[in-house]
């Protein structure tokens, strides 16, 4: 059993710490929002996470789980610190690195003993020999500590399976001395553990994340060309994705990616890698690509419908993709946004980003908000999937023919069968399809 302190209850945060306490370990989560503590030490969630809502109670009342806005505290109580603070992007692309360094100088005046400093964050390559140099500067007592890059590989909606089943863990490190006490927190979820230095282990986040959006993008061009041909995006996807060395998974085409994490994390690898003296032109290209994509998906509702001013969609889905109410750069919202710009009416449904997305787009005159998926298109001129929710596949689909004044459907996410559609009398308008 080892003890941890986490610093950042965000997605990655919370999760990261309740699974550890899952297997475990004794953990300390800690927030500067003494509000968010307090919602948390009352048993409440800020975030909706599946598996999350039973995992925590249970934690906190065997005893290993628990929460304060104090950092003295967790890392006084710990061997090892993680930091999981947020990392926003700024203006040009790069990364606004301001509350890592906070938080690495807030650790450093209170430390009194060895601690491993272990940063979870997205972090451009470098940044933790800039934690090292800041720990030293304000390290008051002069004790020994370790610095080391574990980044995170969890999707979101996803993230205690992904927590507590990892392909790999990565451990970036600058001597062997953090070495036994990382693999001593990890061995209890049995996934290949990878001990490199800490700039490789920095890279090796956002090469993946710039990878896996670069898969959508190759998918979300290949659906051009099928569109081009009569032929099918998924079928070909499925016909590459069977090749071992492919593989299946992110090659989705839809209305592109979003999140809080494929955006911003391309925009900083570029910066990166402009800064290093690299034009990454491949990546730039994987955004133009991601954009175009929603373009042609509007274009593809209006070339339809005509003059969207006054029509009336339902909208299916506000979350920046299934399992999760989170609507940060969200393409759902985005496209909502671009609908009512145009003049549309929408009635919108999410099973969890409605509240979030209120924050967003208002609930009025011309956005209302619906409790059921089953009403979303009462008395629209047709449907919109803009977030692949599996359950909006469960639709009854003779109801919805029936509810539309016109049986149309416009599927950003391929969630339906066309032949099935087809079958039953909607103009059914997918991607690549
Ligand atoms: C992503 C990575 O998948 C995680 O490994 C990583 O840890 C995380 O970023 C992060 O850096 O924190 P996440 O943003 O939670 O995870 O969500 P994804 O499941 O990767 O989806 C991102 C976007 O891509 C969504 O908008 C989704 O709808 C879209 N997508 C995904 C597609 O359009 N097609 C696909 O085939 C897959």
């Amino acid at each position: 059993m080892s003890k941890l302190c986490i610093i950042g209850t965000g997605y990655v945060g919370l999760v990261t710490g309740t699974c550890f306490a899952e297997v475990g370990h004794q953990v300390i989560c800690v927030d500067n929002n003494a509000e968010k503590v307090r919602m948390l030490r009352e048993g409440g969630i800020p975030i909706y996470e599946p598996g999350l809502e039973e995992m925590i109670p249970r934690n906190v009342a065997a005893g290993r789980l628990s929460f304060t806005d104090s950092i003295a505290e967790g890392v006084q109580g710990s061997d090892i610190v993680f930091i999981a603070v947020p990392t926003p992007p700024q203006p040009d692309g790069s990364v606004d690195l301001s509350f890592i360094e906070g938080v690495a100088r807030e650790i450093a005046g209170c430390m009194t003993a060895y601690k491993i400093i272990v940063d979870k964050s997205t972090v451009p390559v470098k940044t933790g020999e800039k934690v090292a140099e800041t720990i030293k500067r304000y390290n008051r007592s002069k004790v020994d500590f370790d610095v080391v890059s574990n980044p995170e590989f969890l999707r979101e909606g996803f993230a205690v399976e992904d927590l507590m089943h990892p392909d790999r863990v990565v451990v970036g490190v600058t001597s062997p001395r953090p070495v036994k006490a990382m693999q001593e927190v990890y061995e209890p979820f049995g996934a290949p553990i990878i001990v490199t230095d800490i700039n490789s282990a920095e890279l090796i986040k956002h090469a993946a994340n710039s990878f896996l959006a670069l898969k959508i993008s190759y998918a979300n061009a290949l659906s051009v060309l099928c569109e081009a041909t009569g032929a099918n995006v998924v079928e070909v996807a499925n016909g590459m994705g069977l090749d071992k060395r492919i593989g299946r998974q992110f090659l989705n085409a839809g209305i592109g990616f979003g999140g809080s994490c494929f955006p911003k994390d391309l925009s900083a690898f570029i910066k990166i890698a402009e800064q290093l003296g690299f034009d990454f032109r491949l990546l730039k290209e994987v955004q133009t690509i991601n954009s175009a994509q929603m373009d042609r998906f509007v274009r593809k509702i209006s070339d339809t419908l005509w003059v969207l001013k006054d029509k009336r969609l339902g909208v299916l889905g506000l979350a920046f993709k299934q399992n999760t109410d989170d609507v940060r750069m969200s393409p759902a919202i985005d496209l909502c946004q671009r609908l009512l710009k145009e003049g549309a009416v929408l009635r919108v449904y999410d099973p969890k980003a409605m509240d979030k997305a209120k924050a967003i787009l208002p609930p009025g005159d011309r956005i209302t908000y619906v409790d059921a998926m089953e009403d979303v298109a009462e008395g629209c001129d047709a449907l919109v999937v803009a977030t692949e929710w599996p359950d909006f596949a469960k639709l009854d689909l003779e109801r919805l023919r029936e509810q539309l004044s016109h049986p149309i459907v416009f599927d950003g996410r391929n969630i339906f069968d066309k032949q099935e559609m087809e079958r039953l009398g909607f103009l059914y308008k997918s991607v690549g399809r």
